[in-house]
């Protein structure tokens, strides 16, 4: 078993320590974030991620886990230092590399010789060279090893993974980082680091590529008569074209596929390819939001001016706390901008968030609401009492998304519902 210092405590970073640490590695997590460290050391999980707090408080138990400040602290005992820090994306688009250059210059002068230092990150290709020079450690190998989890099942996916990617022209580092996935049954891909980096960026892509598509036949089905959900159906049974990322939404967000959508098309041009397709999937996406604001307002008779909506979701999927680039808010931006007047409900979040009115329930964001939008596929919402809601509102009408609801029974219950790509 391995000494792993994981850089960055976030939505990869906790998740990835914590299960090294749960299949048998000797984990330490740093972030530069005082007080996550010090809930971390309290016992206290600072995102929802399921599965995930009983993996921490097992690894803490069993003494394989251990949370500290500063990235220097934990990368100066390591053999392998995992860098899960933020990318963000930048001003013209490209991926902002600053925090993995930080990260590298603070672990350099502590590593150990002959550490591995790996990028968990997303990151452009090249950026194991940007981390080597950071470095400075000629003893000291960079290798990439992107990470595919999804928000909302992150442990099971890391768990679980699909594939594993390791990006290195060294074979040998390549094995020694393979075995720390020993036990997890699944594919090991070692190629170039070049080949590496954009595997992650061409996955994400053609995921957002996907969901522009399946929302484009949403419409396609709204104006032809056809039901969406039995197209998707038709197309997703073909093994060829597969089921998963083709349920049609408000748009895509989340932390990741808007920034890697950006910062692919940023690759592309800068090695002087046009990526007209991606940028035609990005601006669907934009169209996306606008779409749906404007079929709510038909719904209310054709002004927003204030009407009262009670949105339902402001994750950016369900199953998660994260808000990141969340379509959920900036469909709500945008009846806000034509002025609607937003009371928002999310099981996950209990705060304010950008201005918008949170309520503690479904209900109370119904009560004499003109329409209710529902931005997230949260189940609950599925379950609801809605002769209750029925009751609430000034007028019962339901905006579906997701097309989560079932349009039958709330007809019957005397509601307007309407859903994306179903006449
Ligand atoms: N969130 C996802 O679903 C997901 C999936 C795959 C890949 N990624 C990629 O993984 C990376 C991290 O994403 P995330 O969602 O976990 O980000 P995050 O913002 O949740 O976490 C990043 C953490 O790094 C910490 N940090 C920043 N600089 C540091 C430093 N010098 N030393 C120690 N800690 C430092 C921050 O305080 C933060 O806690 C990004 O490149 C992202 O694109 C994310």
């Amino acid at each position: 078993m391995s000494k792993i210092a994981v850089i960055g405590t976030g939505y990869v970073g906790l998740t990835t320590g914590a299960c090294f640490a749960h299949i048998g590695h000797d984990v330490v997590c740093a972030d530069i974030d005082e007080t996550k460290i010090e809930r971390l050391n309290a016992g206290e999980i600072p995102i929802l991620e399921p599965g995930l707090d009983d993996l921490v408080r097992d690894g803490v138990a069993e003494g394989r886990l251990t949370f500290v400040v500063g990235a220097a602290v934990a990368a100066a005992d390591c053999e392998f230092a995992y860098l899960c820090v933020p990318t963000p994306q930048g001003d013209d688009g490209a991926a902002d590399l600053s925090y993995i250059e930080a990260a590298a210059s603070e672990i350099a002068a502590v590593l150990p010789a002959d550490a591995i230092v790996v990028n968990k990150s997303t990151v452009p290709v090249g950026s194991t060279h940007v981390v080597e020079r950071a470095l400075q450690r000629p003893d000291v190998k960079v290798v990439s090893n992107p990470e595919f989890l999804r928000e909302g099942s992150a442990v099971h996916d890391f768990l679980n993974p699909d594939r594993v990617v390791i990006g290195t022209e060294d074979r040998s580092t390549a094995a020694s980082v393979a075995s720390l996935f020993l036990g997890l049954t699944a594919p090991v891909i070692v190629t170039d680091p070049a080949s590496a980096e954009t595997i992650k960026y061409a996955a994400n892509s053609f995921l957002a590529t996907k969901l522009s598509f399946v929302n484009a036949m949403a419409a396609v089905c709204e104006a032809v008569g056809a039901d969406i959900n039995d197209v998707v159906l038709g197309i997703g049974t073909d093994p060829r074209i597969g089921d998963q990322f083709l349920k049609p939404g408000p748009g895509w967000g989340g932390s990741c596929f808007p920034k890697d959508t950006q910062a692919l098309v940023h690759i592309a041009e800068s090695a002087g390819y046009d990526f007209g397709l991606l940028k035609g999937v990005i601006t669907a996406n934009v169209e996306q939001f606008e779409l749906v604001v404007d079929k709510v307002e038909a719904m209310v008779g054709g002004s927003l001016e204030g009407v009262r909506v009670a949105a339902w979701g402001l994750t950016f999927k369900a199953n998660t706390d994260d808000l990141r680039e969340s379509p959920a808010l900036a469909v709500i931006a945008r009846l806000a901008g034509r002025g609607a007047k937003v009371a928002a409900f999310d099981p996950a979040i209990h705060k304010s968030v950008n201005g918008i009115r949170v309520v503690d329930s479904a209900y109370t964001a119904a009560e004499d609401a003109d329409v209710v939008v529902v931005l997230t596929e949260w189940d609950e919402f599925k379950w609801l009492d809605f002769q209750k809601i029925a009751d609430l509102m000034a007028s019962p009408r339901v905006y579906d998304t997701r097309n989560i609801i079932d349009t039958a029974a709330v007809g019957k219950l005397g509601f307007d519902i309407k859903t994306l790509g179903r006449a």
